[in-house]
Parts: C-alpha cells; structure tokens; sequence
C-alpha cells in the first residue's frame, strides 16, 4: 500500500465515480493502540474500507448499489492473486464451450424478465451477448464468495469503460452511457483474462495480519442502518453530492448480468440520497432555516428547491444514524464537495455542518482541498449547465470533522 518511498500508493480495481481521496482516509486514521472499528455508510467503491483493513483496523461498511457492495467486497478480499488467474483461466474455458450451446434467443442472464432483455438488447449486440451471458453463468458458480467476487469485479470492468468496452455505449464508467456503436469494439472472451490480471497487479489481497477482522460490506441504506448503537469509532465518508451523479445509471449495464431486474434496479435508485419524489413532512422548520444559508435558494424554481429539501431530509436522517452508531467521543469526517444549480451555488458543506450540529455533533475543523482533475464528474449528458458553469461546479471538497457533542 505504500511505495518504496513510503508514500500511499493505492490503485482502483474497477471504475467508480467520485471515488474518496486515498490519502483523507489515510491520513486520518490513526497509527498505533489497539484496532479501531472504522465504519463508511456510503462506502461506495471501498477507498476507506481498504486501507483500514491494511492500517490494521477493523473496516465496516454499507452502501445501497450492489455494484459498489461487490466491487468494495472484492477490493477487501485475501485472495491469492496466482490462485485468481488460474481460476479465471478454467473459468474462460468453461464459458467458451458453454457459448458454443447458446443462441442469440437464449443469451441472456437466467431468470431476466422482458424488460431486463429488451434493456439488455438495446446496449449489448448479440455475438457479445452470447459471450457475457456464458461467462456471467460460469463466474456464478464459483462457490468461493471472495474469488466470485474478485471474477464479477473483472467481469464488469469489460462493460463499465469509458470508450472500448464489450457493451455498444460510451461513457458507461461517469455514470452516463450513451450508444455509440453498432458493433462493440471489444469481445469479452478476448479481454476477461486481461481484466483479472489487472485486478490481480492491483489488489492489496493481503494483510499478512491475522489479527486484522475481515471487512465487512454489508448492502444497506445508510438512513437505517443493520449497525449497533455505540459500536463505531471513527466515520470516514464521502456522501453523494446534491443532484451530482446517478450511480445506477451506469451501473445497471453490468448489474443485469448479475440478476438484477431493470425493475429491481429502479427501485434501489429511487432509494438513493436526494432521489426520492416525495417531500418529507418532518423537519420542515429546521430545513427553512438551513435553506438561506447555503445558497440563493429563493431564485430557484420550486422543484430544484424541493430538490434540496429532500436531500436535506436524506442526509439529515444518515447523519442521526451516524451519531447513533458512533461512541460518545467517536469523529466522523465526511468528505463533500459544493455544487451548483442553474448557476447558483449551493454550499452542501454548509449543509452538512448545520444538520450534523442539529444532531448531536460539534464541528472539529473544516479544510477545503482542490479536487485533481481525475477525480472531478463529468456533467450529466442532458445538463442545462455545460462549458465552464458546469467545470466551476465541483472543483474543491471539503473536509469535515465532527466530534461527538
Ligand atoms: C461519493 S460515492 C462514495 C465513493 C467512495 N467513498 C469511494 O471511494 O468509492 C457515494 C456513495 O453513496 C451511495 N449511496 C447513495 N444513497 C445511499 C443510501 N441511501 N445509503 C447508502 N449509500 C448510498 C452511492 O451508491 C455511492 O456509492
């Protein structure tokens, strides 16, 4: 985890938008005593989880898109990379033969419902599909979780890319696939021992530790969580920011391959932070104060305010599960950045600040950092705001510390 100079040197297996930075979470954990439970609501891809576990410390963590539970799963996982390839190798043969048995009617992931093929028909053509739906059934099987995982995760780097990928988008790894193509430029028989190599050069795997606790990943929503009162030590996180980024959006090329229905995957996207379409009816008074202090809001239109509001009411309930689940004299830091709405700059650090004050938290410090270049979000393909507005949107984070009151 670290180079020969002794600075963090950490890489990503897969994709994953607005990834936390390596070194917040690093440089915030601490060094010696006895093993801390270090939790992450919104873990995401798994940047915290990881380098807890190689800090020594007992790494916990949720998150409600299956895609980021599986990836921070295999990101965590003591696997020998030897051990992987190999598999991967009986794996690749497994699903060649078994393609040779499919047809394009029956290329598909078991049990996917017409929604999920037509979904599928629309990013996939049908030599790949064959290929996908092979290998996705091969890797199923693999009984070991943490290589099922780790062979998953390789999996669907093919389809979650940028440009070459086995699916007919662009695009697909910022959240915002597009179709490009007729055909796609890359098969999946060609380059699925390519992607576990890569995951196996870049996967920590082990601690050489065996008193380090495996991580645990658990899919949960971060507003109630399966975690004991009292029971944390430390949060380390990086919530959505407001109206940034539909995870699912992207995610979902991969997630069909793995049983999930495009109906399955609607519903756990309207369960994401900001997303849902009622107002709350609670805390109406307390967000009308909140609201004038992090930004111009009264020039915005009622549903972009309303907009607000509910991730007001989303993050104010994640907070208050945070503070139930952290010890009295646990930290919580929370890592976000500010956003804009039609040219209005909304302050979700502020927002952050005032609701976490409001339940039971006093602020320890607060430093804002540029965000490098790499790491910022691509606007959505249908923004209003583009050119510079949109590229002003997200250049800095905010790192927050909170003590418990
Ligand atoms: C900024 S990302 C976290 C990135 C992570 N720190 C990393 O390094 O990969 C925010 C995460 O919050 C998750 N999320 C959104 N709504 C959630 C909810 N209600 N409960 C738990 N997680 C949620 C998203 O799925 C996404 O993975």
């Amino acid at each position: 985890m670290t180079d020969s100079t002794g600075m963090l040197n950490i890489q990503p297996i897969h994709p994953f938008p607005a990834r936390m930075a390596p070194s917040i979470v690093w440089e915030n954990l601490p060094d010696s005593g006895k093993p801390m439970r270090i939790f992450d609501p919104m873990a995401g891809s798994g940047t915290t989880l990881v380098i807890t576990k190689a800090r020594g410390h007992q790494a916990i963590g949720c998150d409600t898109d299956p895609l980021a539970v599986m990836i921070a799963r295999a990101w965590c996982a003591d696997v020998a990379p030897e051990r992987l390839t190999r598999l991967a190798a009986s794996i690749l043969n497994s699903a060649i033969a078994e393609a040779a048995h499919l047809c394009p009617e029956t290329a598909y992931p078991r049990g996917a419902d017409d929604q999920t093929q037509k979904f599928i028909d629309f990013w996939f053509d049908e030599a790949n599909r064959i290929e996908l739906a092979a290998l996705s059934n091969c890797i199923s099987q693999v009984e070991n979780p943490d290589e099922r995982n780790l062979l998953m995760t390789a999996f669907s780097r093919l389809i979650i890319t940028k440009k070459l990928g086995v699916s007919l988008a662009m695009d697909v790894s910022h959240s915002r696939p597009h179709r490009k193509y007729d055909k796609a430029p890359v098969t999946p028989f060609n380059k699925f021992l390519h992607a576990v190599d890569y995951i196996a050069r870049k996967a920590p795997f082990r601690t050489n530790n065996p008193a380090v606790l495996p991580a645990q990943v658990i899919k949960s929503d971060a507003r109630s969580m399966p975690i004991d009162s009292a029971s944390i030590d430390l949060i380390i996180t990086s919530p959505p920011y407001l109206n940034a980024i539909d995870y699912i959006r992207g995610h979902k090329l991969s997630l069909v391959w793995m049983g999930q229905s495009i109906d399955g995957l609607r519903k756990i996207r309207s369960s994401n932070i900001g997303a849902e379409h009622s107002l709350p009816t609670t805390e109406l008074a307390e967000f009308s104060t909140i609201l004038p202090q992090i930004g111009d809001v009264t020039s915005l239109k009622p549903y972009y305010r309303n907009m607000i509001i509910r991730y007001l009411h989303d993050m104010g309930a994640t907070i208050a599960e945070c503070r139930r689940v952290l010890r009295d004299g646990g930290r919580a830091i929370f890592v976000i950045g500010n956003s804009a709405i039609h040219g209005i700059h909304i302050k979700n650090s502020e927002a952050l600040t005032l609701l976490a004050q409001n339940r039971g938290f006093t602020m320890e410090s607060t430093t804002s950092r540029p965000i490098p270049e790499s790491r910022r979000y691509l606007p959505p393909p249908n923004s209003e705001a583009s050119g510079e507005r949109m590229k002003n949107r997200m250049r800095e984070e905010v790192i927050l510390t909170f003590a418990t009151a």
